[in-house]
């Protein structure tokens, strides 16, 4: 790789123009082009960043040098692009979920391997101080046994969401509803920290959206340690309570309401109060549309830097492929009535 990453985007609308912003904000990456189905958002984008513009990204990367493409495009979309960029040997970062199948993700994250190119998932979460931490205080091993871990994305989406983007909302396109979309950061989250699950048992209904996918789950979890556990997400609620992720163990609990701390006690150390847990403005759950390129940032620098020492990104092909088998087997609960169980 030449000295700056020289990087690509893949789906022009709103996410798209996040990965924009954030690569023309780092010092070691380069935006050299931008692709997508309608014209005029790409050259709008390009024109906005100064960058070349495609229609179609088979030509893209054909004709340019491009060490990292983010993808952008709706979330059932990526399997086509993640084929033409890995077999041209160019690396990839995927946002969230992976793809909307298992079999799908299976085969993305398969043929980067046999490629030997990197492959990461946007769960931008996952760099953020709080998390971070959390995470950290679970290797070194302070909550002892592992007991409850719980995960909510209490948050709203207007009608006018679900039909503006065509594909939202539907399950070719979104592959889900709330949990899909926007509850799958936390279970990224909730399996980072708790580790793999045994099985599942769930409800799923639309509440208050027309739409062919649920807005609102369900899910009580068993995890292969042992611990239990549950997962809530909705799209149907106006004042609700960002993303809060609790964390019980034996020891010690740390309950985090979107990127704030609001307890941390463990039994083996003194007492760090929320006020001592370094924090930053995050992501609104009021809102479908991100202002802040932070999360962005690191994880594209992440990348970057998993290309430079040729070692895995933080959060992994892989790691997308477990949130979408998670969420996948939640929906199957809810379909069939019955505990969905994942590992023996
Ligand atoms: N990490 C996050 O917090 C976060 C936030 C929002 C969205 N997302 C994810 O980003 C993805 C896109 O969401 P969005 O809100 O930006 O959607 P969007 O509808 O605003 O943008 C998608 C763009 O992709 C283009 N496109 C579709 N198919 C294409 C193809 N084959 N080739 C090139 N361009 C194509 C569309 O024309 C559109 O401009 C979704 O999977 C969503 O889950 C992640």
């Amino acid at each position: 790789m030449t000295k700056k990453a020289r990087m690509a985007v893949v789906g022009c609308g709103a996410i798209g123009r996040v990965h924009a912003r954030a690569i023309a904000g780092l010092d070691q990456a380069e935006l050299v082009a931008v692709c997508d189905v309608f014209e005029e958002s790409a050259a709008k984008l390009a024109n906005e960043f100064g960058c070349k513009h495609y229609t179609d990204y088979r030509k893209m990367f054909d004709e340019e040098e491009i060490d990292l493409v983010s993808v952008c495009t709706p979330s059932g979309t990526r399997l086509d692009i993640c084929e033409a960029a890995s077999s041209r040997k160019v690396n990839i970062l995927v946002e969230k979920p992976l793809d909307i199948t298992v079999e799908r993700c299976a085969k993305i994250v398969e043929m980067c391997e046999s490629a030997g190119v990197k492959l990461g998932t946007v769960f931008q979460l996952r760099f953020t101080p709080a998390f971070k931490q959390l995470k950290e205080a679970e290797q070194r091993g302070l909550f002892g046994k592992m007991i409850l871990g719980n995960s909510q994305t209490i948050c709203f989406r207007s009608q006018e969401y679900y039909d503006g983007g065509g594909w939202r909302g539907t399950k070719a396109g979104d592959g889900g509803g709330a949990l899909m979309n926007q509850g799958i950061h936390s279970v990224d989250l909730l399996l980072w920290v708790m580790g793999d699950v045994k099985a599942v048992s769930a409800d799923k209904a639309s509440l208050t959206h027309d739409i062919e996918v649920e807005d609102t789950v369900s899910a009580t979890i068993e995890f292969v340690s042992g611990a239990m556990g549950s997962v809530q997400a909705t799209t149907s609620v106006k004042h609700g309570i960002d993303k809060r992720l609790e964390i019980f163990g034996e020891n010690g609990t740390v309950i985090i309401d979107g990127e704030n701390v609001v307890m941390w006690e463990f039994e083996d150390e003194p007492s760090q109060g929320a006020h001592d847990i370094e924090t930053r403005e995050g992501i609104s759950a009021k809102s479908p549309l991100i202002e802040d390129v932070w999360g962005h940032q690191q994880q594209i620098s992440d990348m970057i830097r998993a290309i430079r020492e040729d070692t895995e990104p933080l959060v992994s092909g892989r790691d997308g492929m477990k949130a979408v088998e998670l969420v996948l087997a939640i929906y199957e609960s809810a379909r069939t009535g019955k505990r969905v169980v994942l590992a023996e």
